[in-house]
């Protein structure tokens, strides 16, 4: 052969593999609202940066007489997001479905290696029809060495999945094991068995959307962190999440610069806490007022509003916030938002993003539905992730701080660094109404004096000032001072250092 005849077959094989299934599927897809693979990698990395690996292998399947595509329904690579390097698998719909086959799973298999030895991320983009029938066994293998890995490597390197097609079976777990999914409005869903399963064993007729659609697993389930429109957005919503993150759990988080004046105090915060203590107020507005330009990227926005999680810049640098929510069920914990916050909590400390509180919690939801729940677990799952954190804790009480929410929120007790107050805060064991038919149960008060032993209660407990003589607080600040006041302190927590005891590792209270 020439060697012009080499260039050529080399050419045309390349062209064969970039058509994926073939032009006809490629359409389908389109008309589905999807894109394909390669046109999501496209979106996600930088232009040009896209490298192929694998781009030729194909299924070693010899039981049935099945076509070979290059690629074998996955594309693979690296590239970069913002100039940074991260790794990329693709399933492509277009060939076999996005099937898993052994060779498929070993494409995942190689890049997420690469990406644990070079420390960078991992982007999964998910649609499949699940495990690849023909292949058996070999496929399930294939599954389970990518949940393997995927657990290898959680809390070295950020592992993030969009699910933009079907995710079903036992293929849900390789997402569900990383730590974020995306999930695409009407075209995406993930269950471990669908309608027809649930049909015949339970008798429940359920809609695939409202079984395993983007809004459940958004509101209902907490399978998800963030819900896209179609698979553009969700491209951009991806490299704005990476733009937070670090690479590793060895490096700190990406710095940008600051176009916002860090000493900016803001009056209007001094407004945002009503004067009386039984009004909701928006925490997103303090939140909003006191990041860089206002930029708050928020995950599981839909889920647990009672709780407010995501991430944000203070002075160019990443932050965590977690913050009780008061216009939410009175910003209650109750077990979604134990979990919700726990697990975000415990992410920002595996990668070195400093963690900002903002407390407005009446304490724990009362009932049955919780008890039975297991509330004791769920919110120590809370307590235990802020108590393990080493990264920096800046904790700032806007409100009420009752009770044992007051201890799980990052209180000084826990490890937090720098714990500061509004002269609004009520730090106390719990709201005076409570407290008082409480202590004086037994005494048959006239209404008049349990609304003059409430006042009292108020007026000696419910402040900051008990907390703060005890060094529980360690500054009462004006609102209008909290971007300053933090951005202080997270300069003066920059070179933390805090190790846990050796352990091979703790005991969540999963
Ligand atoms: C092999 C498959 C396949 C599969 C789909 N295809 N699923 N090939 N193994 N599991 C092929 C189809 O034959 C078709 O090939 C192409 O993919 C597109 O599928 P369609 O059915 O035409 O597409 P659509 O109508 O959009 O339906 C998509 C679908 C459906 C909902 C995913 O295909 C489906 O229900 N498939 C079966 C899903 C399944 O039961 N998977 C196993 C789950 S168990 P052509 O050549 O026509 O394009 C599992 C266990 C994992 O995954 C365990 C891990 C521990």
């Amino acid at each position: 052969m020439t060697l012009q005849k080499k260039f050529e077959q080399l050419e045309k094989r390349t062209h064969e593999a970039m058509q994926g299934g073939g032009e006809e599927r490629i359409e389908r897809q389109h008309k589905a609202g999807r894109l394909t693979a390669r046109e999501r990698i496209e979106l996600l990395l930088d232009k040009n940066t896209f490298v192929e690996v694998d781009r030729f292998m194909t299924h070693r399947n010899q039981n049935f007489k099945m076509d070979k595509y290059y690629g074998d329904g996955i594309v693979t690579g690296y590239g970069k997001v913002d100039g940074r390097l991260v790794y990329v698998f693709a399933q492509d719909f277009t060939v076999y479905g996005g099937t898993l086959s052994r060779a498929n799973a070993d494409k995942v298999v190689k890049i997420m290696n690469m990406a644990l030895k070079m420390g960078a991320p991992v982007f999964g983009l998910n649609d499949s029809g699940g495990a690849r029938i023909q292949e058996g066994v070999e496929s399930l293998a294939g599954y389970a060495d990518i949940f393997h890995l995927n657990v290898r490597a959680s809390g070295v390197i950020p592992q993030i999945s969009a699910v933009l097609g079907p995710c079903a079976g036992g293929a849900v777990y390789s997402p569900a094991l990383t730590d974020f999914i995306l999930m695409t409005k009407e075209n995406s869903y993930m269950f471990v068995t669908g309608p027809d399963v649930i049909k015949t064993v339970t008798h429940e007729e359920v809609t695939q959307e409202d079984l395993g659609g983007a809004v459940t697993h958004n509101s209902k389930s907490g399978v998800a962190h963030l819900l896209a429109e179609d698979d553009e957005k969700a491209m951009m919503m991806l490299r704005e999440l990476m733009s937070f993150l670090p690479s590793n759990n060895m490096e700190d988080p990406p710095i940008k610069p600051c176009t916002d004046d860090i000493h900016r105090e803001d009056v209007s915060l001094n407004d945002i806490v009503p004067e009386d203590p039984n009004k909701p107020y928006d925490i997103k507005e303090i939140i909003t007022k006191v990041v860089d330009r206002g930029n708050f990227f928020e995950i599981m926005p839909y889920y647990a509003q009672n709780i407010v999680v995501g991430f944000a810049r203070m002075a160019g640098r990443s932050v965590g916030i977690v913050a009780n929510q008061p216009a939410h069920l009175a910003g209650v914990l109750d077990i979604e938002s134990s979990m919700k916050g726990a697990r975000f909590v415990r992410f920002c400390d595996a990668f070195n993003i400093p963690i900002i509180t903002f407390e407005d919690v009446p304490g724990f939801l009362p009932g049955t539905d919780q008890e039975f729940g297991g509330i004791i677990k769920h919110g120590a799952k809370l307590l235990y992730a802020y108590s393990e954190a080493t990264v920096p804790k800046i904790t700032v009480i806007t409100r009420k701080a009752y009770g044992g929410a007051y201890d799980v929120m990052a209180s000084k007790h826990l490890g937090a660094d720098v714990n500061l107050a509004y002269p609004t805060a009520e730090i106390a064991v719990m709201g005076p109404e409570g407290a008082v038919n409480i202590i004086y149960r037994k005494d048959n008060l006239t209404e008049a004096q349990r609304l003059e032993k409430v006042k009292e209660y108020k007026e000696k407990f419910a402040s900051p000032y008990r907390a703060a003589e005890l060094g529980y607080i360690d500054e009462i600040i004006y609102p209008k001072q909290t971007r300053p006041k933090i951005i202080a302190a997270l300069e003066m927590t920059q070179n933390k250092t805090e190790a846990m005891p050796p352990k091979k590792h703790g005991n969540i209270p999963l």
